[in-house]
């Protein structure tokens, strides 16, 4: 039987935790497409690249659990609930099938009024303010529009509340106990579930009576493969799952997409310009404008290139799977990494560049090799609010471009900081100034 050749031993940079792109992409040279780092109590490995990405994500996408990874391995477990990151297989699969009309591109016209409305608010208030740290208010607005169109909240005291649930059952993932029961914890975890019960029962009672057209109303009426609804338990859990997974991935990328539109005055004029060509004098986009609009579409893969929000995707290996000349082993803990596979200089002309054009005619860098841009992941599985969060930025970017300059405020520390997910860690402060 021929030998398998052990996969390389390899060591994080320094500057992996805030530089982390050109950091793996360094390791992808030094090590090839796939190394293990010795941990505290065990190893695990990194994969990068298009063709690692392929394997993980499609070919032998069986082979590896998104459950163990985003659930034992990443900690996002019992507190929030069942939601399409815990499961796996004909579950998933399932489940995936309830919840995919609810975000279907057709669909998606129905939330546009209700972000542009909490856009526009928001940006009204940015205005008088004058000066705003982007990534914090972005934090804000995401979180509107997600509790409005996603769980149906009425703006005000119900998305406040649940604005507050949300952050106490997040803080509670830092605590999770390490082993054993903690009673405490799960007391705790118990009472916020309590108080998410009592937010959500009545909205989904009321869309059981009537269903309505945002997507707990759509979910209410989702049946499985023998015929039976979602309880309203397996409801909330979606709810939370997909408000972790939606929340502070679509802000983070927000703040560092005006943060980069803000430094390249060229590439803003031609955003502007297609703007005024497809917009003409109507006040408001629609979602086929928006669809339109390709120099600030390729201007936003750049940054979801750059500064992917989720910087590794999380998986437990669950049979040997072949990979080169290497077996991954039955038990491993493997990340697949989006960011590292977005710096490679062999798919990417000069890498740490931010230049949109990349992603246009004749060049497509990311479709000349299939699994080269995954910020939303790929396959399957991709990422189920990848349309809605475009939609949502760049429905904040066209309001805000259109009557404002940006203007990053000077001497700050802007830095990413690379942890689960990955976010400005000091902010980006931005100065708005009225357009002439
Ligand atoms: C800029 C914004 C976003 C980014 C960068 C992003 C990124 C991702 C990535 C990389 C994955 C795949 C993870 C893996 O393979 O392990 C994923 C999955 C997922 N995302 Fe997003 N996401 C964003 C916004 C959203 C939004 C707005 C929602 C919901 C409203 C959402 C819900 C989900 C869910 C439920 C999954 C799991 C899908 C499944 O396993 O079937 N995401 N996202």
């Amino acid at each position: 039987m021929a030998r398998e050749a052990t996969i390389p031993l390899g060591r994080l940079p320094k500057d992996y935790r805030t530089n982390m792109g050109p950091a793996m992409a360094r390791c992808y040279g030094d090590y090839g497409p796939i190394f293990q780092i010795p941990g505290l109590a065990d190893h695990y490995l990194f994969v990068i690249g298009p063709e690692a990405n392929r394997m993980v994500l499609h070919t032998h996408r069986e082979a590896f659990s998104t459950a163990v990874g985003w659930g034992e391995i990443l900690g996002l477990g019992e507190h929030l609930g069942q939601g399409l990151l815990s499961m796996d297989g004909v579950m998933h699969g399932d489940h995936r099938r309830m919840l995919n009309p609810a975000f279907a591109v057709g669909h998606l016209s129905e939330y546009l009024q209700v972000m542009q409305r909490i856009i526009q608010e928001a940006v009204t208030d940015w205005a008088v303010r004058g000066t705003v740290d982007v990534y914090e208010e972005a934090r804000k607005l995401t979180f509107a529009i997600a509790a409005e169109t996603l769980a149906g909240l009425s703006p005000g005291s119900e998305v406040a509340a649940f604005a507050r649930l949300y952050s106490q059952l997040l803080e509670l993932r830092n605590a999770v106990p390490v082993q054993g029961r903690d009673v405490t914890w799960h007391l705790r975890r118990d009472q916020l579930w309590e108080q998410l019960k009592e937010l959500l029962t009545p909205k989904i009672e009321a869309r059981r009576a009537r269903p309505t057209d945002d997507a707990l109303g759509m979910l209410v009426t989702a049946r499985d493969r023998e015929g039976q609804p979602l309880s309203n338990e397996q409801l909330i859990g979606h709810m939370n799952t997909l408000l972790v997974a939606g929340h502070e991935t679509s802000t983070s990328l927000i703040a560092w997409f005006l943060y980069l539109l803000s430094l390249e005055p060229d590439y803003l004029a031609r955003i502007r310009e297609e703007q005024v060509a497809i917009l003409g004098d109507h006040s408001t986009a629609t979602a086929e404008d928006l669809q339109r609009m390709k120099t600030l579409g390729n201007a936003l893969s750049e940054a979801e290139r750059m500064y992917p929000p989720i910087p590794n995707g999380a998986r437990g290996v669950l049979v040997d799977v072949p990979f080169r000349e290497h077996i991954i082993p039955a038990g491993a803990k493997l990340f697949y990494s989006i960011v590292g596979s977005h710096y490679l200089k062999d798919i990417w002309k000069e890498p740490e560049r931010f230049d949109p054009d990349r992603f246009a005619p004749p060049r497509e860098e990311d479709t000349q090799t299939p699994y080269a841009l995954v910020g939303f992941g790929g396959g399957p599985r991709t990422c189920i609010g990848i349309n809605f969060a475009k939609l949502e930025i760049k429905a904040l970017a066209t309001h805000l471009l259109r009557h404002w300059d940006l203007t990053p405020v000077p001497g700050q520390d802007i830095r990413q900081r690379y942890d689960v997910s990955a976010v400005p860690i000091n902010g980006i402060q931005m100065r708005l100034t009225p357009r002439a």
